[in-house]
């Protein structure tokens, strides 16, 4: 019989109700204790849900009814987190971006794997049933020789966003637009037509001038696979728009807006293209107005996922080295943001980037 698992939230902030709430929805998943070094914040957050707070995460990782950590602190935190949580043998759902470097990033798969611990990530929009169907579409050849692959975020955060948390306005903690928040997006075009070649990318401060990050990226991306595409994400732009994720080819195209298909149009047009054009229309929020402001269906097939990985012994719907490209083309942005030129894949990692 399958066993039910017991989840640690490590980080009791904005997005640690997503995970919370997507564990207690789940099936063969049981909330055990949220870990927060702000005391008030995980009793408040612990109380709500009627389950354990711990101010420390090593006191969290002796807990014998805990099998996994969903981490959600900071970006910057992520690593060290995480290679204490495989130390003490438990399993691993981080948030974006996994950490803040190639080196980190492949040491903690090293940890996770070398001790049989399943590691998945919470890229959750590769979920959406319309970014299934665009990479069905593309495995089975339908759109031709691929194109165009693009990604428009042009959403709005105010200024208050920045400072509602000291992390939040810091380069090296991961705050700029295109680490923390166009991550996602950036990550559906790896998932569908990655791994990319080469990047150009500019970042401006468009209208936040008193933090010191960018807010805005514009990138060129060449694929491995001869398709071209661009990256527009921004913060600044009020009042914030649904993203759209656009794949063009030379017999179809295909276009998500928020997690609705806008467009999805084929040479060979099938049967079965009628039920997909009218994926999304029960349309949630999808965050382009405000941080919060998204529902958890997304986390909670990851949570569901997870449970039977680990129950079936197989691999995770995201494990974080299916994520590690999607990095390693945001590290080549700042690379070339900063140096003004374009950048080839594979890269090294450059820590003066932040
Ligand atoms: N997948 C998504 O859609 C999504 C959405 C929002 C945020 N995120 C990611 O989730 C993560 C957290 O973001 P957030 O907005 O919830 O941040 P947040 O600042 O609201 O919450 C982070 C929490 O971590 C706590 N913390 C910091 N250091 C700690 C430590 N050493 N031990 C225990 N607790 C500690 C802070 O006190 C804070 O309460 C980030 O990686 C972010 O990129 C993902």
């Amino acid at each position: 019989m399958a066993k039910t698992l017991g989840f640690g939230v490590l980080g009791a902030g904005l997005v640690a109700p997503f995970h919370a709430k997507s564990i207690v929805a789940s099936e063969g998943g049981r909330l055990v204790a949220f870990c927060d070094l702000n005391a008030e914040r995980v009793q408040a957050m612990a109380s709500d849900y009627g389950v354990t707070a711990y101010d420390d995460l090593g006191a969290m990782l002796a807990d014998p009814a805990i099998d996994v950590i969903n981490v959600a602190l900071p970006n910057h935190l992520h690593f060290d987190a995480i290679m204490q949580c495989a130390e003490a043998g438990k399993h691993v759902i981080t948030e974006k971006p996994p950490a803040m470097s190639l080196a980190e990033t492949d040491a903690m798969v090293e940890a996770c794997a070398s001790r049989g611990l399943k590691f998945g990530c919470t890229v959750q929009c590769r979920v959406r049933a319309a970014i299934q169907a665009m990479r069905k579409a593309i495995a089975d050849g339908r759109f031709g020789k691929l194109l165009h692959a693009d990604a428009f975020m042009k959403w709005f955060r105010p200024v208050d966003y920045y400072h509602m948390d000291a992390w939040r306005s810091l380069r090296k903690a991961g705050a700029g637009v295109t680490v923390q928040h166009a991550f996602h997006y950036i990550d559906l075009l790896q998932y569908l037509v990655g791994p990319a070649a080469r990047v150009q990318a500019r970042m401006t401060n468009l209208v936040h001038p008193d933090v010191a990050l960018e807010d805005t990226l514009l990138a060129f991306v060449d694929f491995e696979c001869g398709a071209q595409g661009v990256v527009e994400a921004s913060t600044a732009l009020w009042p914030g728009t649904d993203v759209r994720i656009e794949v063009n080819g030379t017999k179809g195209t295909a276009i998500m807006t928020g997690e609705k298909m806008a467009t999805w149009t084929f040479e060979d047009d099938q049967p079965e293209d009628e039920a997909i054009r009218r994926l999304g229309d029960e349309s949630q929020a999808t965050a382009a107005g405000g941080a919060a402001d998204f529902g958890f269906a997304d986390h909670q097939v990851v949570v569901e996922d997870f449970i039977e990985a680990v129950n079936t012994d197989r691999d995770v719907i995201i494990p974080v080295a299916s994520v590690r490209p999607t990095l390693e083309m945001v590290l080549a942005m700042y690379q070339s943001a900063a140096k003004g030129t374009s950048v080839d894949l594979p890269i090294i990692d450059d820590p003066s980037i932040w």
